[in-house]
């Protein structure tokens, strides 16, 4: 892991490490400032598993990727063998970028300034009138593209800078088993989309993780995934989690107009899933679609959310109206959050706002993602224990003020 620059160690997070009902929240310079930006794609996302594509889109013939890394361009390949590669994006003649955006149908990737080239597996395979006049001691089996650490995880690829993170099956823990009876890594993408938000990319996962706002930012929402049928669904993991069992078509039925995955039991079959994965991607999984974004900050107060609906591969001939309902409502909704977020953002650069506490029924997820994130700076190697077999139960039953519910909070 690469060295933090003070002061955004240890006592920077001071309220963060405390216990949830006693804990304040991330300070607001870790939203703003440019200085804790940098440090942060340093510290966070050189050497965390950062999601960069759903699996799907590598599965056309030679689709090339061009994905931002912590401070790095990672280009994302699959070979003729089928197997993934990922790699630094510059040649290894003079250093240029190869390709400034994702390309489809190659077979070689050509650097544009002399025309090295390169296999899809990262071997260079053209060195055009290199050898003119004599070279020395040149073996192009020395000169492989660079390689970054990439593997598949619930349908997405992950990269990572660092070769001394755990495993990503390991990074996330349990969480491998909790989504096996989906069989994500079969789904396809529907529709893809872009955004860019203004807002620090953290505003946009916290946001995520948290079903505090629902009622008031979302009254469409509320109805299909109602506050009451909320519980936290998160283990030991790189992850924080809460599922809402049943998805309601009681009064809308805007996400239950697909048919569902086969094979689901009984609980993937009438849940909703919504995984924060840490550091970057925000995952729904529904029994008939799921919905993914996966965020690149792009600056403190900028994020890039590229947004992508799965669906089961056997839901191929689910027509456009179906589908257009579950799309159309997952965009009403992430409107509302954008809007909130942003308006978060703003109180963050200039209200004057230092920092807050958690709610300690719905922001636990919020507590545990920052200690995360805090571990990442201090440099603490720590998968996150999960919910004890207390607190794993329902969360969202009854009167958040009863005494169990903040006796089984860590
Ligand atoms: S820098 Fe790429 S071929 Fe020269
Ligand atoms: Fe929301």
């Amino acid at each position: 892991m690469s060295t933090t620059p003070e002061p955004f160690i240890g006592e920077f997070w001071r309220g963060v490490r405390r216990r949830v009902e006693e804990a304040s929240t991330t300070p607001a310079i870790a939203y703003t400032s440019p200085a804790f930006f940098a440090a942060e794609q340093s510290a966070v996302f050189d050497s965390a598993w950062v999601g960069v594509a759903c699996l799907d889109e590598l599965s056309g013939s030679g689709t090339v990727l061009v994905r931002s890394v912590g401070t790095r361009s990672v280009l994302i390949t699959r070979d003729k063998e089928g197997t993934l590669h990922g790699f630094l994006n510059a040649c290894r003649h003079r250093g240029t970028e190869l390709l400034p955006a994702d390309t489809d149908g190659l077979s070689m990737i050509r650097c544009p300034y002399h025309r090295w080239g390169y296999g899809l597996d990262g071997t260079l395979v053209a060195t055009p009138r290199f050898t003119d006049v004599a070279v020395e001691d040149f073996d192009p089996n020395d000169y492989p593209l660079k390689r970054v650490r990439v593997d598949t995880f619930a349908g997405l690829v992950f990269a990572n800078l660092d070769l001394t993170t755990a495993p990503l099956q390991e990074w996330f823990g349990d969480l491998g088993e909790r989504l096996a009876g989906y069989g994500l890594q079969g789904w396809t993408v529907r529709e893809s989309t872009t955004v860019e938000i203004q807002a620090n990319w953290k505003l946009l996962s916290e946001n995520f993780q948290e079903y505090y706002h629902l009622t008031w930012v979302h009254p469409e929402l509320a109805k299909v995934s109602r506050v009451k049928d909320h519980y936290r669904w998160q283990g030991p993991g790189m992850y924080c989690g809460q599922t809402t069992t049943p998805v309601s078509g009681d009064d809308r039925s805007d996400w239950l107009a697909m048919p569902p995955a086969p094979n689901l039991d009984s609980g993937d079959a009438t849940s909703g899933r919504f995984l924060a994965l840490f550091p970057n991607v925000l995952l729904s999984v529904l029994p008939n679609h799921a919905f993914v974004i996966q965020l690149e900050p792009l600056a403190p107060g900028i994020t890039r959310e590229r947004c992508t609906w799965l669906l089961p591969s056997s839901s191929h001939a689910v027509s456009d109206d179906a589908f257009n309902l579950t799309r159309d409502f997952w965009v009403l909704v992430n409107n509302q959050d954008i809007d909130i977020c942003e308006r978060s953002q703003r109180g963050q650069e200039r209200g004057g706002f230092t920092e807050g506490r958690y709610a300690v029924r719905f922001e636990e997820p919020l507590h545990r993602f920052a200690n995360m994130l805090a571990d990442r700076f201090d440099r603490i190697e720590r998968i996150p224990p999960g919910d004890d077999k207390f607190s794993a139960r329902r969360f969202g039953d009854g009167d958040p003020t009863t005494p169990g519910v903040a006796a089984r909070q860590r």
